[in-house]
């Protein structure tokens, strides 16, 4: 029998799963995320982790976790665990890759919507009693039909904004570390440099993993390059975006506005300027937050550790431990 540290209460079915196979599992009985301290204690403690986003994953944790094989994310991305330094230690680092990404550009989507057409703002002034008559230059918004959408970063979820894109009628055009000819024919997409997408695009949506090369990929220099009625959605990392260069760039009209599902930090402060402007959205995360993408995200997750658990690879891997950590290994 193992034992399985999760952080948070997950949905569907996949404690029941490990539960089913014998093994203890431990769930973080709160609502917010162990603190660091607590993290370190669950982790010294297990075979195995399930993890989420959130929960920063140190060398220190792993260093002090002696029985621990994997460290499954419940996420696409990893950028809360250094997968080089997990494999240096024989921990197996694994993602949710494939299941999410409509979900995903389902919301990167709506949250395009809802910026160009002052959905929420709307709301919000009709809840404070600002309806008084139908007016003909109240909350007039940009067209989504026939404008141009920029992606940053043409992975599973940049493409499903780009079909996405095609229905409504838009132009995509897009960048990425490698250009994708066969979607460019298949989608009648077209590839750009950055610069050029950032002076073209009507909206630019940021699909990016965090990397150091992403980290304070937008900027003031490419707020300045962009048109002044663009709108910027960002579904991807909060770090891709230089926040106090964007609340500059909403608040000198630089720009037109912003959807930002993802902030740095996480939650973003109350006191932040970005909450104070009409054209920006600021959701809390959640993106992939469908009741069956999510249940789907966790099983996925549950699998890769019965894989391991059972002394198989995982499904998942995002790194490959030379000596990998188990029973019968050098490392017990
Ligand atoms: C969510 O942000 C994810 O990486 O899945």
């Amino acid at each position: 029998m193992s034992t399985i540290f999760v952080t948070r209460a997950i949905p569907g079915d996949a404690l029941e799963r490990l539960r089913e196979r014998g093994h203890e599992v431990d769930v973080w009985p709160g609502v917010l995320p162990p603190d660091p301290g607590s993290l370190g204690t669950a982790l010294a403690g297990a075979d195995a982790a399930l993890t989420m986003v959130v929960d920063r994953v140190s060398r220190e944790m792993l260093e002090a976790a002696p029985k621990l094989r994997i460290v499954a994310n419940m996420a696409v991305g990893y950028d809360n665990v250094d997968p080089a330094v997990a494999a240096s230690l024989g921990v197996w680092v694994t993602n949710t890759p494939g299941v999410l990404a409509e979900t995903t550009a389902d919301f990167a989507f709506a949250l395009l919507m809802a910026a160009a057409r002052n959905v929420v703002a709307s709301d919000r002034d009709t809840r404070s009693g600002g309806w008084k008559t139908w007016s003909p230059t109240g909350f007039l918004g940009t067209d989504v039909h026939g404008a141009t959408l920029g992606i940053v970063g043409l992975g599973e979820i940049g493409l499903a904004m780009a079909r996405r894109a095609g229905g409504f009628g838009m132009r995509v055009i897009y960048t990425s570390r490698t250009r994708k000819p066969e979607q460019e024919a298949a989608l009648g997409i077209e590839y750009v440099a950055l610069e050029r997408l950032l002076a073209e695009a009507d909206f630019v949506s940021l699909h990016t993993p965090l990397t150091t090369v992403t980290r304070g990929l937008m900027g003031a220099p490419q707020f300045e390059l962009m048109k002044q009625s663009a709108i910027l959605i960002n579904t991807s990392r909060g770090q891709v975006v230089d926040q106090d260069a964007l609340a500059a760039a909403i608040e000198s009209g630089e720009i037109g506005g912003a959807g930002l599902d993802v902030t740095d930090p996480e939650p973003l402060p109350l006191s932040h300027p970005l909450y104070t402007f009409p054209n920006v959205i600021i959701t809390p995360h959640i993106a992939s937050a469908s009741l069956a993408t999510r249940s789907k995200m966790a099983l996925m997750a549950a699998t890769n550790i019965l894989e391991v658990l059972e002394g198989r690879e995982p499904v998942n891997p995002v790194n490959r431990p030379e000596r990998v950590r188990g029973p019968g290994s050098l490392d017990t």
